[in-house]
């Protein structure tokens, strides 16, 4: 990628004209050299706009403000169902998708059950529209893991689910995967009927899933709100993971006060005591001025194998790094 300026690498917090206390990062004038399916993305979408209570990448369910942020893509009729608390492709999902293709690559790789086996028991949909914001985060990222993965979508104008970017990862060295999966939301559940290997579960929540244990090779927690249940969902989760591994991801909100760190510092501790391995990887929530990080713990029955545990540390880093150093220096003149 050509450097230019730091002035046009630095993320900028924007109004939209019109949009009284619209808040939205801009990465417009970024350089970057973008594949032409990603770059024709651009001129397809566009935002109708961010109320002041709907920020990109905030999914904070304590705010207790309604979260109606809205998008608009070309099939206007797709809107209607959309409904999300968060955007997909935000920089959340960017880290836990890295991790996710990174472990499925390398465990479908080791394993010898056949089919290799994934749970997702809040698994959303099978795909979702690729957004202006999404494709321009992800051609400022240019590389890595998530963006690779994603090509075959993104070329349809769409961002796959992180079980399908298990699916294609794992497909890389097992002969067969299946994907069990389950959604409270009926239309999203619907969405995975004609995935191939693809299994919908009977359950009440996806809560149902994690009692008793898994014999999957790879389970994803991933509700909207592990932060504030982790508490009641934990000992499921330590249970799964004595035989399992199992993906977490977090929006830690500990920047924003002492009992929120307070709740993190808990949360941590339980998971240290869990058995086997436990790591984190960490990326702000935002370029400019992050109010809260998006993790992912990875918790599992044995000591993870040194090559997958630095394939992780690596793309995590160049993530991290990629971020934080774009918002330390900018010229304000
Ligand atoms: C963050 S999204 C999942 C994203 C998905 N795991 C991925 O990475 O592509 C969380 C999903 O959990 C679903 N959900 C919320 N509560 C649930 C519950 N109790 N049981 C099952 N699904 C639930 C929501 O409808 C939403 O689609």
């Amino acid at each position: 990628m050509p450097l230019r300026r730091e002035r046009e690498e630095t993320s900028k917090e924007t109004r939209k004209p019109g949009k009284e206390n619209s808040y939205l990062l801009s990465y417009s004038s970024l350089p970057v050299a973008a594949p032409s399916s990603v770059a024709s993305t651009l001129s397809v979408f566009s935002w109708r706009g961010w109320t002041p209570s709907s920020r990109v990448d905030d999914m904070d369910g304590s705010d207790q403000e309604q979260r109606a942020w809205s998008w608009r893509v070309e099939e206007r009729s797709d809107n209607k169902a959309l409904g999300l608390l968060y955007e997909p492709g935000n920089w959340g999902d960017v880290l836990k998708g890295t991790w996710a293709i990174l472990l499925a690559r390398a465990l479908a790789r080791q394993t010898t059950d056949t089919p290799f086996h994934y749970l997702d028991p809040f698994a959303g949909s099978a795909t979702y529209p690729l957004t202006a914001s999404a494709a321009s985060r992800l051609e400022w990222l240019g590389s890595g893991p998530f963006v690779i993965e994603q090509a075959r979508w993104l070329a349809k104008n769409e961002l796959a689910s992180t079980g399908l970017l298990v699916r294609e990862a794992a497909l890389s060295s097992a002969a067969e995967v299946t994907l069990e999966v389950f959604d409270t939301d009926p239309r999203r559940l619907e969405s995975w009927k004609d995935t191939p290997g693809a299994q919908i579960a009977s359950a009440s929540g996806g809560e149902d899933l994690l009692k008793g244990g898994s014999t999957a090779n790879l389970v994803l927690v991933d509700p909207y709100d592990l932060f504030d249940r982790w508490r009641e969902l934990s000992p499921s989760i330590v249970d799964v993971a004595r035989s399992s591994w199992v993906l977490l991801y977090l929006y830690n909100k500990s920047p924003r006060g002492a009992g929120y760190r307070r709740n993190y510092r808990d949360f941590r501790e339980r998971l240290k005591s869990a058995a086997g391995e436990a790591i984190l990887g960490r990326v702000p929530s935002d370029l400019f001025l992050p109010r809260a990080y998006h993790e992912v713990v990875l918790i599992g029955p044995s000591t993870l194998p040194e090559e997958l545990s630095r394939d992780l540390l690596r793309a995590t880093k160049n993530l991290a790094c990629k971020m934080s150093t774009t918002g330390s220096f900018e010229r304000l003149s």
